[in-house]
């Protein structure tokens, strides 16, 4: 089925000018930019976005570097997109990623790892409403 997921291309990708390099694997990969802003997260903004986290040790670290430069929100749309951007993201952890994923070509380290991605359905829904209305998003 045709899908819809949220991205977001991280403070360590967007200081590094990889914008265009990240996008450029989407849409190889088959998946459509339909909805893309660049915008500066407030430390609520971010600890809102990441609340599932909120008792994990590196929630505050995750959020501060969320918060620290702009990120580049979007909705990638295609078959089977959730999944598919997970492909194209790689494991969370770099060390982990395989070869030609966005996270082994650019990722940092399991923080500084470039790029979110939702991964359910249920939470791509909540995550695209979170940053876009519907008249932003144009399939
Ligand atoms: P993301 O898909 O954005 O969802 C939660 C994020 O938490 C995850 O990517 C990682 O970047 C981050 N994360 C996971 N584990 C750690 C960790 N051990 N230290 C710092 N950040 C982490």
């Amino acid at each position: 089925a045709i899908e819809r997921t949220l991205s977001i291309i991280k403070p360590d990708a967007t200081k590094r000018n990889l914008t265009g390099k990240i996008n450029a694997k989407f849409e190889e990969a088959g998946l459509r930019i339909v909805a893309q802003k660049r915008i500066q997260l407030t430390m609520d903004q971010a600890g809102k976005f990441y609340e599932v986290h909120k008792e994990r040790p590196f929630y505050g670290e995750l959020c501060e570097f969320m918060a620290s430069e702009p990120v580049v929100v979007q909705v990638l749309e295609g078959e089977g997109a959730i999944a598919k951007n997970r492909e194209v993201m790689g494991a969370t952890n770099p060390a982990e990623a395989d070869e030609g994923t966005i996270r082994k070509e650019y990722a940092l380290s399991v923080g500084e790892n470039s790029v979110h991605g939702s991964d359910a359905p249920e939470t791509a829904a909540e995550e695209i409403s979170f940053f876009f209305s519907g008249l932003e998003i144009v399939g």
